[in-house]
């Protein structure tokens, strides 16, 4: 049988079946592991693991075996949802989200330790039988609570977790977890009727799901958060202060926000707070119908990792890690406009626009880039209406286009980031077509890096 050509390659997923969240990206003796929400037995969502890969260099990745597996009888029976990876003294820690039978979206907070720390590939994990928070604080009228995310803040150790209450407000609730096995609740970090929050998100979404918090190396705080309104939706970020309101209360005191990706498949983002730098991935979840899903076998793929960080505005910054200029094959196999090339099924293609000019991407997606109106315009075939981007206005815009089958990622600048889906009919060979006056194009094939 011939590849499937609509199955991305590069980007991490596992070898069949069910992919959602990514979760607990980590470094650890100079090794990237990245974890992720799987069913090994069927490409839908349900008896939810963790699956496990890992990377020297963000390119190549190596598939390991599953990481966590619910336990009969124990607190994550009914799945083993999302949550962080932290080093406890030594000791790569797993901190997830038990789902019990009642199987509310109500979670305990559960601990998994790595059984050696000394295994690079880190393959065993022991999970504590009891959790170390058993549900949401008592008064608060919590309906969804899930997806701890462990943090630092001038040297003592703080957790998040995605929170929604009965009333329709989404929240994230703050912890203190300087001792990891002991928890205090620290009151609400943030709520949906936070001004800026209401500015940047509007005011759909009903449960703040997998909050992520990072300081970026301009001293700036960044609060991710999936927009959960009954169904997963979009993501967004807020940029501010963190600050001590005593010490043992943290404030967060946000400036401006918006949308975190522009498209219309990505959600739930994972970020890995490194000295220099903060590393970003998401989930692209299959924009077919479920059905197709079934026959291919395999359901949702990691985005590839972005490097996020804050402009002087406090907007977002957001372009694709440098490490992923490894998989380029050594020589382009575009590096002129015109109409025509046949496109391989993975590719990493940039387009500097100086005048409007349109990029086809096959019969999946089209570009409209106009520089001095300072606006991307993305259309994909499959879907009806097309998603417009504001970037600042200028003589020219740079897009850079990461594919891996069907999975489309576009950066406009470093200013916004767009994810969707677009899958290929069988039998068509897609070509390129780049016209616009003065336009530059290059545009390299991916291909499995040399090792080294
Ligand atoms: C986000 C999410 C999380 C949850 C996980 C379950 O997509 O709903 O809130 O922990 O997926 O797989």
């Amino acid at each position: 049988m011939s590849p499937d050509p609509n199955a991305p390659r590069f980007r991490v997923r596992p070898p069949a079946n069910w992919v959602n969240d990514p979760n607990g990206p980590f470094r650890w003796r100079g090794r990237y592991h990245l974890f992720y929400q799987h069913n090994p037995n069927a490409p839908v969502h349900a008896d939810v693991h963790w699956g496990h890969a890992s990377s020297p260099d963000l390119a190549r990745w190596e598939h390991h075996p599953v990481a966590l597996t619910p336990t009969p009888g124990g607190p994550d029976e009914a799945g083993c949802w999302s949550g962080c990876t932290v080093d406890d003294d030594g000791v790569p820690t797993v901190v997830y989200t038990g789902i019990d039978r009642h199987h509310t979206g109500l979670g305990a907070i559960c601990l998994a330790r790595a059984a050696d720390p000394g295994d690079p590939a880190l393959t065993e994990w022991r999970p504590r039988p009891v959790p170390v928070v058993s549900g949401p604080p008592a008064g608060l009228d919590v309906v969804m609570f899930r997806d701890p995310f462990v943090f630092r803040h001038a040297g003592r150790r703080w957790a998040l977790v995605g929170a929604g209450h009965a009333d329709g407000t989404p929240s994230v609730l703050l912890y203190d977890c300087a001792d990891l096995s002991d928890w205090r609740f620290a009151g609400v970090l943030l709520d949906g009727n936070d001004p800026v929050a209401v500015d940047a998100f509007g005011d759909k979404a009903v449960g703040w799901e997998c909050p992520q918090l990072f300081r970026t190396p301009g001293g700036t705080w960044v609060l991710v958060v999936s927009l959960w309104d009954g169904d997963p939706g979009a993501t967004g970020y807020l940029t501010g202060r963190l600050t001590h309101a005593g010490e043992r209360e943290l404030s967060f005191l946000p400036r401006t926000g918006g949308t975190l990706d522009h498209g219309r498949d990505f959600y739930a983002p994972a970020v890995l707070q490194e000295p220099e730098r903060t590393l970003m991935w998401g989930w692209s979840w299959e924009s077919r119908e479920p059905g197709e899903a079934e026959r291919a076998g395999w359901a949702g793929v990691l985005t590839a990792p972005r490097v996020v960080d804050v402009q002087a505005d406090g907007s977002l910054r957001v372009v694709p890690a440098p490490e992923l200029d490894l998989l380029r094959a050594p020589d382009p196999f575009v590096t002129a406009p015109g109409v025509g090339t046949r496109l391989p099924d993975a590719y990493d293609l940039t387009v500097t626009a100086r005048a409007v000019t349109t990029v086809r991407l096959g019969d999946g997606l089209s570009l409209r880039l106009d520089p001095a109106g300072g606006g991307l315009t993305v259309r994909n075939a499959a879907r009806s209406a097309p998603v417009e981007v504001r970037v600042p206005s200028g003589a020219e815009l740079r897009v850079r286009v990461l594919v891996d089958g069907s999975l489309y990622e576009v950066f406009a600048g470093d200013r916004a980031a767009l994810t969707e889906r677009a899958y290929r009919r069988p039998g068509v060979a897609p070509g390129l077509s780049v016209t616009g006056a003065g336009a530059a194009v290059t545009a390299w094939e991916l291909v499995p890096p040399a090792l080294n």
